[in-house]
């Protein structure tokens, strides 16, 4: 089981940006902890992280036919983004859309997510724990839960 963890803009910047909606650790804090379910859980995992939407879109189109699931936070993106929704599409695989931060209970313009017609679930509001609920989630779909 493979699976492409992909983080937006300014995810990079986890633990300095806004601390009260996203925590205070860190995005290498995030990748440690992502690599402790993948090793639990027995998935090999890729992490990614782009400030770009034509990178984000260039990762995608590289997992096709070589990656199970994708776990995907886009960032400000999910607000904008209908490149990276037709890159879900093109290629077909099953991806979980991750918000750190509570983003239903935020302003009017995040309430909208192109990605989120691409994705078989969508996890808001779970902190990092997101990120592993997503894994979980992909494992499952693939009757992978207890490899
Ligand atoms: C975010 C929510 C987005 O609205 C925001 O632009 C982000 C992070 C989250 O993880 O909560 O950059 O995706």
């Amino acid at each position: 089981m493979r699976i492409l963890v992909l983080n937006g803009p300014n995810l990079n910047m986890l633990g300095i940006r806004e601390p009260e909606k996203y925590g205070t650790r860190t995005y290498d804090d995030l990748i440690g902890m992502i690599k402790a379910e993948a090793i639990r859980l027995n998935v090999r995992v890729e992490c990614f992280q782009s400030n770009h939407e034509g990178d984000l879109v260039d990762k995608i189109q590289a997992a096709f036919g070589n990656t199970d699931g994708i776990v995907i936070n886009p960032g400000a993106y999910t607000h904008t983004s209908i490149a990276l929704l037709d890159a879900l599409k093109a290629v077909g695989i099953p991806a979980v859309e991750v918000h750190i931060s509570k983003v239903e209970e935020r302003e009017d313009f995040r309430q909208v997510s192109y990605v989120r017609a691409a994705c078989v679930k969508t996890i808001m509001g779970r902190g990092f724990d997101g990120y592993a609920d997503a894994i979980d989630a992909l494992c499952g779909l693939c009757g992978l839960e207890d490899a």
